[in-house]
């Protein structure tokens, strides 16, 4: 998703070096072009299609002047992904500069609106009625602060801007509607950015407006201004995640870091138990649970279906946030609805959010401190995974696997459950350090046009999981399938040119997965089966096996058979000469 930027200095010292650094920090959100804009006297701006080290070096944006400017990263949503699109936009006279995250819905009528009025305009985006509507107001008298409020009022859909204006100089104004934006300072300035990574390493000290309140940035400071103008006093956290924490700190890419550091992420989440107790008394009873996720997110979903389910007898439902809707209409104040996000800030789940909010108990489960979504949920879990860069979801999956064991732990009173939480990270160490195996395992897949993944019970949202974390970077296409499910369609695709994944855990589905192994088997499919060490069974029945070490039980394999199949797409995906930090068309963050 788009990355936004604006930075104002204290000093009037070149911002452009500072706004540079900062945006390449949001490379991780996913884009295809990058821009930025500066003020000294005009508008300065440079922008093109490409990634930012490229562009940077046809066009050097870090020489651009000026102590004051605005920066961009686009993910193509509205227009392809052209020089012309990118980011900042200015309305037709050159005078007002907007970058903009999000997507405008009814951006059409407005544009024809403003064709008709005699506007012209360059670009194919949603983005560019927005510089031009802010400038019309200006003309008709308007300052800059109410420019934006009057034309922000006209936009439906989802927005976070940084504007500014040569008419009224030395000051950025930013606002938001249902797409991320934060406010901090430090030492240097004060920045407005859709992110936390983007500026830590110049100011921890953040700020969060809410949906429709007005940023003002100039060199003295800050003011957020309410949505009839009115000054309204803000409150700043401080961001404990180190600058370094968002660095690759010498690993190849954050994939592999992020893999690797799982096993803190699971120690630092369990440390959240007490506050999970917490949560659940305040919920009290519930009747129903209903969980609502996308991606990886809704796989962490199914293991706490599964989970809840076997333990605590409620009746769970795991739902897509963007086909929620239905489901939504048999939510009650019986219902707890539980949303889990990394992010805490996708489109999908935060509207599903809002909807449930008129109904029932919400809690969402998020990585992310002061995301939308744990301000909007009325009760809040944080997983402990720290700040994850690479698009492919890794360690903060297993911090929201963690929270969901604790929780479904705590729920069901299972002290047994939980305790084995805690040597889960020494079980993911075990599995990380034996990576160069893996690594060689992996140097066989990249042939592969297709990949099946198979478990069943507590493995079958594993088989999800590791499916999609080989599609989403290698570009292989990979199901994941409930591993009765194989006989009832898929078989037929299954020949000795296709690897298969088996997830077999020592456990009550044992017996049945192996069967459905041996159908696999006897259609000569590449069999690498994930299973406990020393299991001669499946290794007699499989092509190449990994063996978890020591042998855990179904309940917890979510938690750490996961990890061979991570590493495993990501070696795959180095065989392939792809990036895994940066697959096409995904982005971290989707806001739209
Ligand atoms: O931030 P969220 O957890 O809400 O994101 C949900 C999905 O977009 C995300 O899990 C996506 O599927 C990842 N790229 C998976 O690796």
């Amino acid at each position: 998703m788009c990355g936004i930027v604006g930075c104002i200095l204290k000093e009037n010292k070149d911002v452009a070096p500072i706004l540079f650094n900062c945006i390449s920090k949001l490379e991780y959100r996913g884009y295809d072009s990058v821009g930025m804009a500066t003020f000294n006297g005009e508008i300065n701006v440079k922008k093109a299609e490409g990634d930012i080290e490229t562009v940077d070096s046809a066009l050097n944006f870090r020489n651009m002047k000026g102590y004051f400017g605005i920066a961009h990263t686009r993910w193509a949503s509205t227009g392809k992904p052209t020089d012309e699109n990118a980011h900042p936009h200015l309305d037709e006279t050159g005078t007002v500069a907007v970058v903009h995250n999000g997507t405008l819905e009814n951006y059409s009528y407005i544009k024809e609106e403003l064709i008709k009025e005699g506007h012209e305009f360059k670009s194919t985006t949603d983005t560019e009625v927005i510089p031009n509507l802010i400038k019309k107001y200006m003309d008709n008298g308007l300052d800059l602060e109410n420019a934006v409020r009057k034309a922000t009022e006209k936009l439906k859909g989802s927005y976070a801007i940084v504007v500014f204006a040569k008419d009224e100089p030395d000051k950025l104004v930013a606002t938001r509607m249902n797409s991320p934006l934060i406010v901090s300072y430090g030492k240097e300035g004060y920045f407005v950015a859709s992110d936390t990574p983007a500026v830590l390493e110049y100011a921890r000290n953040v700020v969060r407006p809410k949906e429709g309140e007005i940023a003002i940035l100039t060199k003295k400071g800050i003011e957020i201004h309410d949505a009839n103008g009115k000054k309204v006093p803000w409150r700043s956290e401080y961001i404990d995640w180190t600058p370094e924490m968002a660095q690759k700190e010498g690993y190849d890419h954050f994939m592999i870091k992020e893999i690797i550091e799982q096993s803190t992420a699971v120690r630092n989440t369990l440390g959240q138990k007490a506050n999970i107790k917490k949560v659940i008394e305040e919920i009290g009873d519930v009747k129903r649970i209903c969980f609502v996720a996308c991606g990886t997110s809704y796989h962490a979903s199914i293991s706490g279906k599964y989970l809840i389910e076997s333990l605590a007898g409620i009746p769970i439902d795991v739902i897509i946030a963007s086909e929620a809707k239905y489901t939504a209409k048999t939510w009650d104040e019986d219902t707890l609805v539980v949303f889990i996000s990394q992010s805490g800030e996708t489109y999908d789940s935060r509207m599903a959010l809002k909807q449930a909010r008129k109904t029932s108990k919400t809690l969402a489960i998020v990585n992310v401190a002061g995301s939308a979504m744990s301000e909007e949920a009325e009760f809040v879990i944080q997983t402990q995974a720290g700040p994850e860069i690479g698009v492919a979801a890794t360690k903060t999956y297993v911090a929201q696997l963690t929270a969901i064991y604790l929780f479904a732990g705590l729920l069901a009173g299972d002290d047994d459950l939980i305790n084995q939480l805690y040597k889960v990270p020494t079980y993911i160490d075990e599995v990380t350090s034996q990576r160069e195996y893996i690594k060689e395992l992996s140097s066989r897949y990249d042939f592969a046009d297709d990949a099946f993944y198979l478990g069943r019970g507590f493995s079958y949202p594993i088989a999800l999981e590791g499916a999609l974390k080989l599609k989403e970077i290698t570009y292989i296409h990979a199901e994941g399938y409930a591993a009765g499910e194989l006989k009832h369609g898929p078989l037929a695709l299954i020949d000795e040119k296709v690897p298969v994944f088996v997830i077999i855990p020592p456990g009550e589905d044992y017996d049945k997965t192996m069967t459905n192994l041996e159908e696999v088997k006897a259609r000569d499919a590449i069999i690498l089966s994930v299973g406990a060490e020393g299991d001669e069974k499946i290794a007699k029945n499989s092509r190449m096996v990994f063996e978890i070490n020591p042998a855990v039980k179904d309940i917890i394999a979510p938690l750490v058979y996961i990890v061979p199949l991570q590493l495993i797409s990501y070696y795959v995906t180095l065989d392939k000469g792809y990036n895994p930090d940066k697959p096409r068309n995904l982005a971290k963050v989707i806001t739209v």
